[in-house]
């Protein structure tokens, strides 16, 4: 079914469209998190990005498209790997890293790949994000939008929350579907996931074989180049620990007169009982509550926030993955 926007919309796009064609930053929803978005052409555009996250230029940029057309326009090359994933996967949460071409009228400025010869592209499912990549016509160099190694945002007002007047406009779409950020695949080389995500291994290994997990020592172009893999990263002010199932009697949920936050394994359906949270069992739910649930916690003044983990299984290796970034082991 094609979905007709109201002129409403339409007119919020064609403002953002303008903004971004000015060199402005536009936040948009996406599936997975809010992006921080700008003209990936425009090289002092992208450099806000950079200065408002507070990001190191080393670390490239996401760059989101309409569609796998418009990808194939950005990267010097078009593998069957590449045709093969994104029909089945996009508009989605995956992001296909590919060489990026430079023979052509306005290409992907240099700054947004940290100066990599590869580019991330990726195509979200959101009307809103699609609405703004037709409207403006532009692709957009787009990280999630919050300060470098701090929690994604998931709505509109974790956005503004966390950069208040340092972004010149921010598109409200509601909460995100999928909750943390997509599966990155490199496929400039042998394939292989640089972050897991929204995507997971099996799904991608059904459509293409075997990818390996991380990056090669012998690949020169990323080995310097995953910052998602910095072990913290998507943390919370407060101190934050993680623990399992067999540490769980020596965490008590009040200390020295401050609570703490605390993300247990439930049973059965989500619970919220103040600062205990019961996650559900089910790992795509887990994943759209997590950031909400750690920026709540984070302005709620405790003493620490413990997380029990989800089991060592492949299907939850994205939400694993950002647990381990965001705490640390329990202290013993
Ligand atoms: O779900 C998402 O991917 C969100 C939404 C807004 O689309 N975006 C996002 O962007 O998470 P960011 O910048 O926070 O994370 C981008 C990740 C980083 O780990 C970066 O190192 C990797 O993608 N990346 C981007 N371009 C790359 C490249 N050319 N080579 C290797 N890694 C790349
Ligand atoms: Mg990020």
């Amino acid at each position: 079914m094609v979905k007709q926007y109201p002129p409403e919309t339409l007119e919020l796009v064609a403002k953002a469209a303008d903004v971004l064609r000015a060199g402005g930053l536009v936040a948009f929803p996406t599936e997975t998190v809010y992006g921080l978005g700008a003209d990936a052409t425009n090289e002092a555009a992208v450099a806000k990005v950079f200065a408002v996250k507070g990001r190191p230029a080393t670390n490239p940029l996401i760059v989101h498209v309409a569609d796998a057309r418009a990808a194939g326009w950005y990267a010097a090359v078009w593998p069957e790997k590449a045709e093969r994933l994104a029909k089945a996967f996009w508009p989605g949460p995956l992001t296909i890293v590919l060489p990026r071409r430079t023979d052509m009228p306005k290409p992907i400025v240099p700054i947004v790949t940290a100066g990599l010869a590869s580019v991330g592209l990726r195509c979200p499912d959101h009307p809103l994000a699609y609405a703004l990549l037709m409207g403006s016509d532009l692709p957009l160099a787009a990280p999630s939008a919050n300060r470098s190694n701090r929690v994604s945002p998931t709505t509109a007002q974790h956005v503004r929350d966390e950069l208040g007047d340092d972004v010149d406009m921010i598109l409200d779409g509601g909460p995100c579907r999928v909750g943390i950020e997509s599966t990155v695949i490199d496929l400039s080389g042998p394939p292989a996931i640089l972050r897991p995500g929204g995507i997971s291994r099996e799904r991608i290994e059904d459509i293409i074989g075997p990818v390996q997990m991380g990056h090669h020592a012998s690949d020169e172009h990323t080995a310097s180049t995953s910052p998602g893999q910095l072990p913290v990263h998507y943390a919370p002010r407060t101190p934050a620990f993680r623990f399992d199932i067999t540490q769980r009697a020596l965490i008590h949920p009040e200390t020295g007169g401050k609570k703490n936050g605390m993300l247990v394994m439930g049973s059965g359906a989500f619970k919220e009982w103040g600062t205990i949270v019961a996650m559900p069992r089910d790992p795509e739910q887990y994943a759209r509550q997590l950031y909400r649930l750690l920026r709540e916690f984070d302005v709620m003044d405790l003493n620490a926030i413990y997380i029990e983990m989800p089991p060592d299984d492949p299907a939850w290796v994205a939400v694993r993955d950002r647990l381990i970034r965001a705490t640390k082991p329990l202290p013993v």
